[in-house]
């Protein structure tokens, strides 16, 4: 598939000499929570196992970008919030040097880059899948338009979980609604290492509209990055079982969101969480993202898991922060255990109550 930049690589997507543009366009794009988790990682951004995810609803990221020519190479400036972050300017100078070639139209360019958040930012939930996926979705617009391309639906949600996979691996799944999976497996025929392929259509109708509460234990910034996280997996005593097991669990865990056992579903998703910090424990050096209130909330969810014998369950991303997911039609009741047993655990604690979504949307173009 290493071909697949020859395909996107496009030097003939030069504007012609005179040709004045200007013009701006926005796309909606959602966070989203890993089932089986992608930890560890090689090349460009490509992963070293399969990994699948729930798209969410409500957390997403808003972005604009306005285009017009520049006269001296490529430029661009990045608001978020309204307020300029030079910080986040850096790290989107790596992305773009990355795509630069499959952009080439870039350099002749000077973009204005304005996003916002649904949920608090550094609140654990993934700003750089729904950041990066409404970025690569707004230049694939751009480049789309520009150039008059006739791609369908398929092929530009395509290239788009490309050029978000290069941004943040995670990003890669957003692209798609419900469910998405990305990473090669002997399961798939389609999967690849290099773009997301959308699941939707495998999902159990016990899935549909599933639930995700996310506590919020703690909204600090993390003291590790992902990027950093990922590398940790390069030199790991335990690398080649973990890749082995992620493998395993993606397996076993798409027959069970097309068999709708929510039982199997529970153990494999609280496996994967505990192994991908456990992953970051037995790392050299070592670290915690978990706090002592996501330890105490995970064993008041396993109390309430006996007490009441329903089917929820808890997942971790990279941070102390809890995804708890389950049937909507347990909303009632989940809900009163969150609001009277984990809000209480400590006050700090707060609660963004999300569920799995449709995907992005473009909301305007011009
Ligand atoms: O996409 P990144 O580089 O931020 O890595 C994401 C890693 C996890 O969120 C921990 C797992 C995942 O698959 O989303």
């Amino acid at each position: 598939m290493s071909n697949l930049n020859t395909l996107y690589h496009k030097p003939e997507l030069i504007l012609s000499g005179q040709r004045k543009v200007l013009g701006e366009v926005t796309w909606q794009s959602p966070s989203n929570i890993a089932l089986v988790k992608y930890w560890g990682k090689h090349g460009n951004q490509l992963p070293m196992n399969p990994s699948l995810s729930f798209t969410l609803n409500n957390s997403y990221t808003e972005t604009t970008v306005k285009y017009r020519n520049s006269e001296n190479g490529f430029k661009f400036s990045f608001f978020l919030e309204g307020k300029h972050k030079a910080g986040f300017e850096k790290k989107l100078n790596i992305f773009f040097d990355k795509i630069k070639e499959i952009f080439p139209f870039l350099k002749q360019l000077e973009l204005g880059i304005f996003s916002k958040n649904t949920f608090p930012h550094s609140s654990g939930i993934a700003s750089s899948a729904s950041g990066m996926s409404a970025l690569s979705l707004c230049l694939c617009s751009i480049e789309k338009k520009l150039f008059d391309l006739k791609y369908n639906e398929d092929e530009f949600l395509r290239k788009a979980s490309y050029i978000s996979r290069i941004g943040s691996g995670s990003a890669s799944r957003s692209v798609y609604g419900k469910l998405a999976s990305w990473g090669k497996s002997k399961l798939l025929q389609s999967s690849s290492d290099y773009f997301s392929s959308d699941l939707s259509t495998i999902l159990h109708p016990s899935f549909l509209n599933y639930q995700d509460s996310i506590i919020l234990i703690s909204k600090g910034e993390k003291e590790v990055s992902s990027s950093a996280g990922h590398s940790l997996m390069n030199n790991h005593p335990f690398a080649s079982a973990r890749f082995a097991q992620a493998n395993s669990n993606f397996i076993k865990i798409v027959e069970v969101l097309n068999n709708g056992n929510l039982d199997e579903f529970q153990a494999i998703v609280e496996n994967e969480a505990l192994s991908l910090h456990a992953l970051m424990m037995s790392s050299s050096p070592g670290y915690f993202l978990i706090e002592p209130d996501t330890l105490k909330a995970i064993k008041s969810i396993v109390l309430f898991r006996k007490r009441t014998k329903l089917p929820i369950c808890f997942t971790l991303d990279a941070g102390p922060n809890i995804h708890l997911l389950y049937p909507e039609s347990y909303k009632t009741q989940v809900r009163e255990f969150i609001e009277k047993e984990l809000l209480n655990l400590d006050s700090r604690i707060e609660v963004i109550y999300d569920s799995i979504g449709k995907g992005p949307i473009m909301i305007k173009e011009s």
